[in-house]
This record gives C-alpha cells, structure tokens and sequence, in this order.
C-alpha cells in the first residue's frame, strides 16, 4: 500500500468525448498543446509533476529568499554533497539549464559524447556546442520482449572502440543516463557502471551521470544485482555518484520538486567555468535559478526519495499497471520499471505505416475514449522525412510512454488507463495514422501540427 495518506486533493477534469475531439482538433493532434484542465489523467510526464510531502512544504516555508548566501543554499550544499560525495555542487533551476552549463564548460566543437542514450534536451544541449552526441545502447536493449534486468546498460564494446578509434571527433565525455529514459526507462546495473568508468578513465575522459531518476536506479539494483540485495538504495546512489567525475541532475524527478536541477563536480577548474556560467545565465552561486523554498524542498526531497517503502511501493504501484495493461492484450516493454510503462503501439497498431505515426494515433486514441495524456516515442520524436514528407529515418520501435508521476495517481486512476487501453485493443483497426502539417527545426516533437489520414482523405 502507499506509504502516505492523502492531506490535500485536486478535482480532476472529467470531460466528455464531444469536448475532446474539439480539443484535440483546436491544438492540431498535439497533446503537449492541449490545456491541462482537459485532461483527466496526465501521464505525459513523471517530471515536476509529483505531489510533494508535508515535511517539503514545512522545509518550503523555512526558505531563506536572501540574494547570496542564504541559509537554504547551505543546508541543500550539505544534503547533496553527502549523497553524491562531489566537492563541487551547484544549483541550477531544472536539468536542461545544468547540461547547458555543463556542456559549454566542458566540450569544444567537434567534441563527440558517448552515452548509453541521451535524453532528447541532453542531446539537443551537447548539439547546439556544436559536438555529436552518439548512443551506444547494449544489445539486450533491442529486444523489448525479453526479461533481461539491466537493458538501460551501455555497451561496453563499443564504448571501448569509440574511445580508441575517436579519429576527428575525439570523445570528450561518457554520459550514463540513470535510468534510461529514451531508452524504455529501464536501469543500469553497478556492474556495467563500474565498466563505463574503468573505461573513462583509461582514456582520461571524465564519465558523468545523468541522475534524474538515480534513487529509481538504486532501487532497481537493490531487487535485480546480485549481490546488491542486501544494500540500501540510499547506498547504491552514494556509491554510483562516486563512481563518477560528476553529474547533472533534474531534481524534477528524484528530488521530488516542481523545479530544481544541479550539477555535481570533481574537478574544481570545470566547477569553477561553470559556476561562471551559472551566475551569467542561471543566477549567483548560492541560488541558481532557484528560489530559497525551492531549495529547501528539493533538500527534503532528495532524503525523501530514497526510502526503501516509498520506492517498493512506486516499483508495486507501475507492475500493478503493467499486469492490468498486459492482461487486456496489450504489449509494453519488458521488465516494467518506476518511472512509465512503455506501451508497444507498432505492434497494437501495425496497420498504421511508421511515418504516419503509430505511437502518435495511439497517444490521440488515449486522449479522445479516456482523456489520457501520454507521450509519442516512436517516429515523430526520432524519425525524419525529406522535404516532400517521404519517410527518411523511422524510429526504431513505436512506442508510447505512459510516464507516473509520483504520489499523485491510486491505483483506481490506473484501473481507467487500462480499461482504455483495453477498449481500444477490441478495435484497433478503427484507429488511423496522421501526417504532419507543420514541425519546428528543433526538438519537433514539442509543437508538432499534424492531421488525420482517414479512409477519405
Ligand atoms: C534523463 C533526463 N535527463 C534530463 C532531463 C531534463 O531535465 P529538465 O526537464 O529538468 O530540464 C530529463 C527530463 O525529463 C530526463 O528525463
């Protein structure tokens, strides 16, 4: 059961189907488009969406809100540098703000960073330094069937290889994403985190983690490595940060907090290019973008998180919707984690041809028969077409991510998921594809126009 009881409650949207289709007209097909108060469950993000706990608003209202050195910098110093062991912590106001940072402090164009995926703001971030963000996924990952504990794992192999063979684009940084969000969220295991920096190291590149979910990660190694089981996942994070030179972190997500993100650093020359950074684009060092309550309550939060009852109860909480969504028929990737369930939209809908968006008639279906919002990642989020809209580079599996924020939905909530999931396994064939009517150069997926392809059309 939840380790909580609940003080403070929000009416949800109820909508009807008429209102629906007007709505998802109005924004053209685009979820990230519609208002939230036509949403009845929203699952498009697990990111600053969670319900914070009464300690964090009690921490909130303690806030210091003094420009430098106020007494909520120093306090959150103290929790961070205890869980990540980096001498170097800055605030930064949410995970993109810190890659941003971090990256313009660390890379020089035509640098390439390695990583086991990157998420889409990581990517769009190493990209705009101008360097080339490769991802080299373990092969077990490819099968999204299989049980296999650890898909979120990078390859070591080849990891290996482009840290050898780095010819003209040398590799200036290893990036672990814990856990792998573009890469069905599923966790890394010690073992192949250990291998990652061994590597690093050798080739004196510094590994850096992407810890937005690293108590989730923690958890998962706890449960699944051997070896691990005996281990708090307090003490797994403690032990995975240190095996890194540093880290950026949305702490939207395992900090529990509507806002907040941080890098962590060893080395105190980089620390201090980017803390200039930090003070020129984000706010002074002991602020971050961040106001004094924000800190406070991402300092509550991080303690919070990794609680062995909040964190079985999250893994009990997302198998229990992975066992209603599998027993109505339909497919998600395997094993299931914390953060989202990922459901396999090109296999419910394989009359839907990728470039006209399974995952995305999928995520508009969700929305009209049960006013769900969820996200594409499938080929409207990875794929490519030339000028005339002919398919140039299809995702490689369609998929649509149910993300769960934390505290917020019961398990009733995830009853009406997987009813709607289930009424539109029945009749598959009655769902149809969409074409893109208008798209940004840029992260497209975000204010993406599209258009249904009916039989008449
Ligand atoms: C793995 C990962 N890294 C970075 C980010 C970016 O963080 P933010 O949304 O706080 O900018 C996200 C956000 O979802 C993420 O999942």
């Amino acid at each position: 059961m939840e380790p909580y009881r609940i003080k403070v409650v929000e009416p949800l949207a109820l909508t009807t189907r008429p209102q629906r289709e007007a709505a998802l007209k109005r924004v053209a097909y685009n979820p990230f488009d519609l208002r939230a108060d036509e949403v009845t469950i929203d699952l498009l993000s697990d990111s600053g969406t969670g319900a914070i706990s009464a300690d964090q608003l009690a921490a909130g209202m303690r806030g210091d809100e003094s420009y430098a050195g106020s007494r909520s910098f120093y306090r959150w110093h103290e929790v961070v540098t205890e869980l990540t062991g980096y001498p170097h912590v800055l605030p930064a106001h949410q995970g993109r703000a810190a890659e941003r940072i971090l990256f313009s402090a660390l890379l020089k164009p035509g640098d390439t960073v390695v990583s086991n995926t990157h998420f889409d703001t990581t990517r769009a971030n190493v990209e705009l330094t101008g360097c080339r963000a490769l991802d080299l996924p373990c092969a077990e990952a490819r099968d999204l069937d299989s049980d296999y504990p650890f898909k979120g794992n990078i390859d070591l192999a080849a990891l290996g290889q482009a840290l050898e063979n780095a010819g003209e684009s040398p590799v200036a940084a290893v990036l672990m994403t814990v856990t792998n969000n573009g890469g069905g969220g599923q966790p890394v295991s010690m073992e192949n985190l250990r291998g990652a920096a061994e590597l690093a190291r050798r080739h004196g590149v510094p590994l850096i983690l992407d810890a937005a979910r690293f108590a989730e990660n923690a958890w998962l190694v706890t449960r699944r490595e051997p070896g691990y089981q005996d281990r708090t996942p307090r003490q797994v994070a403690e032990e995975a940060f240190r095996l890194a030179d540093g880290c950026v972190v949305s702490a939207k997500k395992d900090g529990i907090v509507h806002i907040g993100g941080f890098i962590g650093l060893k080395d105190p020359e980089l620390a201090e290019r980017c803390n200039g950074l930090l003070i020129a684009t984000e706010g002074f060092s002991t602020y971050g973008g961040l106001s004094g309550r924000d800190l406070e309550m991402m300092t509550q939060g991080l303690l919070e998180v990794t609680e062995p009852s909040y964190l079985a109860e999250r893994e009990e909480a997302a198998a229990y919707l992975a066992d209603r969504i599998r027993s109505v028929g339909v497919d998600i990737v395997e094993p299931s984690g914390l953060h989202a369930l990922y459901v396999n939209a090109g296999r419910l809908l394989p009359h839907i041809p990728p470039h006209q968006y399974p995952g995305t008639a999928l995520m508009c279906e969700l929305y009209l028969r049960g006013g769900i919002r969820s996200a594409e990642l499938g080929s409207l989020y990875l794929g490519e077409e030339d000028e005339h809209g002919n398919p140039v580079r299809s995702a490689p599996y369609e998929l649509v991510r149910l993300a769960l924020p934390r505290r917020v939905y019961t398990r009733s909530h995830y009853d009406h998921v997987a009813r709607t999931l289930g009424d539109i396994a029945k009749d598959p064939g009655s769902v149809h594809g969409y074409r893109i009517v208008g798209q940004s150069p840029i992260l497209r997926h975000f204010s993406i126009r599209l258009e249904p392809v009916t039989p008449q059309s």
